[in-house]
């Protein structure tokens, strides 16, 4: 068995998205700012089953199994932990370094893919511009034709690749640039005979994707025929590019959003390009998908402002639904912007021009008038049941404000809108954040029956762990009074003394890197189960971790108190008189520190 470090367990770990992997397994229903799932390691029809998106953890209080994304895939595949990591690892594009084998530093490595694709950008580039084929004029007409100006092309390195299997190889070759390098970077393909490579881009415009450090990480390529299935063909995913983890255009874009304190998000690289040239800067593109968590957590280094405006069509309308609750719960202000049917925001701008675009943007509505006005498409309004959905779909959505006074005031809204009673909401919106999250609102389970994991631990101890979790500040205060024996619980015990590890060495903690250093799955089930638990932490959090803090240190005395009176019992039995006389002086010393 191979060794695995843990930088790279880590890595796989912060790259991999539980939600995205374990729905590609069962599907998961929108829950509150979890999601939620009839369990698939026990048979069970009331879903017990929770994955936390902001913690990237799942539990399942009906029988207990829970952990990180490594620990779901074991489960799932039956697989040891070192394959699974091999597994999850291969999907966002980590390299496991290989035994024995001093890699080349990381930082290096990616600098390399990083040159190299800015050398590819030259060469399409120049392609695009001056070569002599009927292919590369073909491209300059079709771009002429869709109004895309040497501007534009210039602006945003626009190229073309050559209509020809080894253009790119060639070009590459003569840069001294090796044949793995090339691949790597997702720029060629190996034959299926395996004799030698091929150019993965051909007879496509090329769209370059930059970071925000403006080097290029990827392509995308587009073609020129109408009828092509594939009209787009991007970079596969490398060290350098993990495509939800990107948001296109925001290397030319970050300057803009963070002046005017807003972003328009749209979905193509030509939605990004032509309002941009047209003066509207603050814009980005998610490349045909719906946002993920790291995107927006992107946008939010420069603003909290988000319109989206994604295409007029049932996939674009698709993808911002899924896009609007995370959004949300990444404490985000979303507006829905909406253009004519059919058009998307490249071809608006070109037939109405920037100011009527930007007249849009202006008017954008509210999430809520827009996703209520998407349910009411979606459900029939007028039947009990309709409205049932349409409630349920928006208060998954209002549950996700943080705020309790914007949550009441969604509450009274869609009650006036749907002819429903605000008191239904409520039962309703309380379901939804609670419900299958604590094992006492279940209901169905007898004690028995229950997960246990973590009811055998002290609330005291429970909440002292779940702080130190909740909110690294409590991890010194925590360790500055507390031993790691005033723990009673054995895997509290472990937990807590892997948590001041990485306090001494300097680390944040992660729960999902936490969880990873340990073999043992019941470890790992006790924080699972800990940080999905519905029963939340109320009032004030540093009140809390203090009386806790000083129940411990009560408990510490008193047993050492009671230890004392133990020896002094047997000090009096076997007549030591000097003993018992020591003790009795250490006993009253006791008394007096408290
Ligand atoms: N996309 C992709 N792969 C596909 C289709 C689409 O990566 N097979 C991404 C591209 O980033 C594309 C975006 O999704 O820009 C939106 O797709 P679509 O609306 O189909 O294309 P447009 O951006 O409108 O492209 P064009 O205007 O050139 O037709
Ligand atoms: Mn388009």
């Amino acid at each position: 068995m191979t060794f695995i470090p843990q930088d790279v367990i880590n890595q796989v770990l912060e790259r991999s998205d539980i939600v995205e992997v374990v729905s590609s397994y069962i599907p998961l229903k929108n829950a509150g700012r979890n999601f939620k799932a009839p369990c698939p390691f026990h048979h069970e029809k009331t879903p017990s089953f929770v994955v936390s998106p902001d913690k990237q953890i799942y539990h399942c209080f009906g029988c207990d199994a829970g952990g990180n994304v490594i620990s779901f895939v074991m489960q799932q595949e039956h697989m040891e932990f070192p394959e699974a990591v091999r597994m999850l690892a291969q999907k966002v594009s980590v390299t496991i370094p290989e035994q024995n084998v001093q890699g080349k530093p990381r930082a290096q490595a990616r600098q390399g893919l990083c040159h190299v694709n800015d050398l590819a950008v030259k060469y399409f580039h120049r392609n695009l511009l001056s070569d002599k084929s009927a292919e590369a004029k073909a491209a300059r007409d079709y771009l002429k034709g869709r109004g895309i100006t040497l501007d534009v092309v210039e602006k945003f390195h626009v190229g073309f690749a050559l209509e020809k299997w080894d253009g790119l190889i060639e070009f590459l070759r003569t840069q001294g640039v090796s044949l793995r390098l090339m691949e790597k970077a997702g720029l060629i393909i190996s034959k299926t005979k395996g004799d030698g490579f091929y150019d993965r881009f051909r007879n496509r415009i090329i769209f370059p994707i930059f970071n925000i450090k403006k080097q290029c990480v990827a392509f995308g390529a587009r073609t020129m025929e109408k009828d092509n299935p594939a009209k787009y063909l991007n970079s596969p995913e490398t060290e350098v590019y993990v495509k939800g983890q990107h948001l296109y255009g925001m290397n030319w874009a970050k300057e803009a959003i963070g002046r005017q304190d807003s972003v328009i998000v749209v979905e193509g690289y030509v939605d990004f390009m032509t309002p941009f040239q047209a003066g509207v800067e603050n814009i980005v593109a998610s490349s045909g998908t719906a946002l993920t968590v790291e995107q927006i957590r992107l946008i939010r280094r420069y603003t909290h402002n988000v319109v989206m405006l994604f295409d007029a069509d049932q996939a674009g309308e698709k993808a911002m639904i899924r896009s609007l609750d995370l959004l949300v719960g990444e404490g985000m202000h979303v507006r829905v912007a909406a253009l004519a049917a059919g058009e998307d925001p490249d071809s608006f701008v070109r037939r109405y021009g920037i100011e009527k675009f930007k007249a849009r943007v202006t008017q954008a509505r509210s999430l809520f008038d827009f996703k209520l006005t998407f349910l009411k498409n979606k459900y029939d309004a007028k039947s009990v049941e309709g409205r049932a959905e349409i409630s349920a779909e928006m208060l998954a959505t209002i549950s996700r404000f943080p705020n309790a006074i914007i949550r009441s005031e969604y509450i009274k809204k869609l009650a006036q809108a749907l002819f429903v009673s605000q008191e239904a909401l409520l039962v309703e919106l309380k379901k939804i954040s609670g419900k299958h999250l604590t094992p006492s609102q279940a209901g169905r389970k007898t004690g028995s029956e229950q997960a246990a994991t973590t009811q055998k631990i002290r609330p005291v101890e429970r909440n002292v762990l779940r702080l130190m979790l909740e909110e690294e500040s409590f991890i010194p205060l925590t360790k500055a009074e507390v031993l790691l024996a005033d723990f009673r619980n054995e895997h509290v015990r472990n937990i807590v003394e892997k948590i001041y590890e990485f306090c001494e060495q300097g680390n944040s903690v992660s729960i999902p890197a936490l969880m990873s250093c340990f073999d043992d799955q019941k470890i790992s089930q006790v924080i699972s189960s800990l940080m999905t638990s519905e029963n939340a932490l109320v009032g004030d959090k540093k009140k809390i971790h203090q009386d806790c803090v000083n129940r411990l240190l009560q408990e510490r005395m008193k047993s050492k108190r009671q230890e004392i009176l133990h020896q002094m019992e047997a000090a009096k039995s076997s007549g030591d008189q000097k003993r018992l006389e020591e003790l009795a002086l250490e006993f009253n010393q006791l008394l007096k520190r408290e």
